[in-house]
């Protein structure tokens, strides 16, 4: 979920949304994890939140590695993800491969999944799969919104932004299900859950933020759409702590069959 109405990823978003991302992610993970997070690879860090949040969840002394294309994002990140020793590599993953994720032992991704196509998505779970490491891919959107109160109009801005995540051949919200699928068939074991944000009356700058991107992209995909008038409605209740938003996500726990299981 990148659009906001600022540039994509751009830090003053990813700063933003980091207390509903941790209040979303799911927690079994980490347990399940257990030792198998000595030498971290998360893939598309952004500012590095996932270190933030899953580093001091994780036992022992870590070693991160942190990839990104954006070298800004990356430079923030090296300094804020506190573990034992932190290295940014600066790659578009669809140029990832093996011998990238060489001594691995975890590999994480949050709100990476639903940006990538599925041919990029393929290769991507081929790559971890190779890597033979367990994987966290979090926070994906699966295509559901809940806006309460319910406004007529919600089902169709919530269609066009979905289509709009759909554009140029992107996952969007079939993105962890078809990664799911791709680790199944490579032998891997899949386990879901549900990570949604919860936004309320102590969210406003988020729920105006992400209201604005929302309705934003919707609109360039159906300029159609009654989007001014919806908007400063949404964006009053807004004002008033009136509006409340659910934004499903999943996360993905990807573990490697036996020889090597957690
Ligand atoms: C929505 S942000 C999420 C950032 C961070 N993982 C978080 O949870 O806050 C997506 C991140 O993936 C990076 N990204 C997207 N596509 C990428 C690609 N093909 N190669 C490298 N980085 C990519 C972006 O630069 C951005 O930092």
């Amino acid at each position: 979920m990148s659009t906001t109405g600022v540039p994509a990823f751009a830090p003053q978003w990813l700063a933003l949304r980091e207390g509903a991302d941790a209040r979303a992610r799911a927690t079994a993970p980490p347990a399940l994890l257990r030792d198998h997070g000595r030498v971290v690879a998360d893939l598309g860090c952004g500012t590095g939140a996932m270190g933030r949040w899953l580093g001091p969840r994780l036992p022992g002394p870590q070693r991160w590695i942190l990839f990104d294309r954006d070298p800004t994002l990356l430079e923030v990140a090296r300094k804020r993800v506190p573990a034992a020793s932190v290295r940014t590599r600066r790659l578009d993953l669809a140029a990832l491969r093996a011998p990238d994720l060489a001594g691995v032992t975890l590999v994480v991704a949050s709100a990476l999944l639903d940006l990538l196509t599925g041919a990029e998505a393929g290769v991507l779970a081929e790559t971890v799969a190779a890597a033979g490491c367990p994987a966290l891919f979090s926070l994906s959107v699966v295509g559901r919104v809940e806006l309460s109160p319910g406004d007529p109009s919600d089902a169709a801005f919530a269609q066009a932004f979905d289509d709009h995540q759909r554009r140029e051949g992107r996952l969007g919200p079939e993105a962890a299900a078809f990664t799911a699928d791709a680790f199944e068939g490579l032998g891997r074991q899949v386990r879901s859950f549900p990570s949604p944000w919860r936004l309320g009356p102590g969210d406003a700058a988020l729920t105006r933020a992400w209201l604005r991107g929302w309705v934003g992209a919707a609109v360039d995909q159906d300029p159609s759409l009654p989007h001014g008038a919806y908007l400063e409605r949404r964006l009053a209740q807004c004002a008033r702590g009136e509006l409340e938003v659910t934004v499903h996500h999943t996360d993905l726990l990807v573990l490697p069959r036996s020889p090597e299981p957690v």
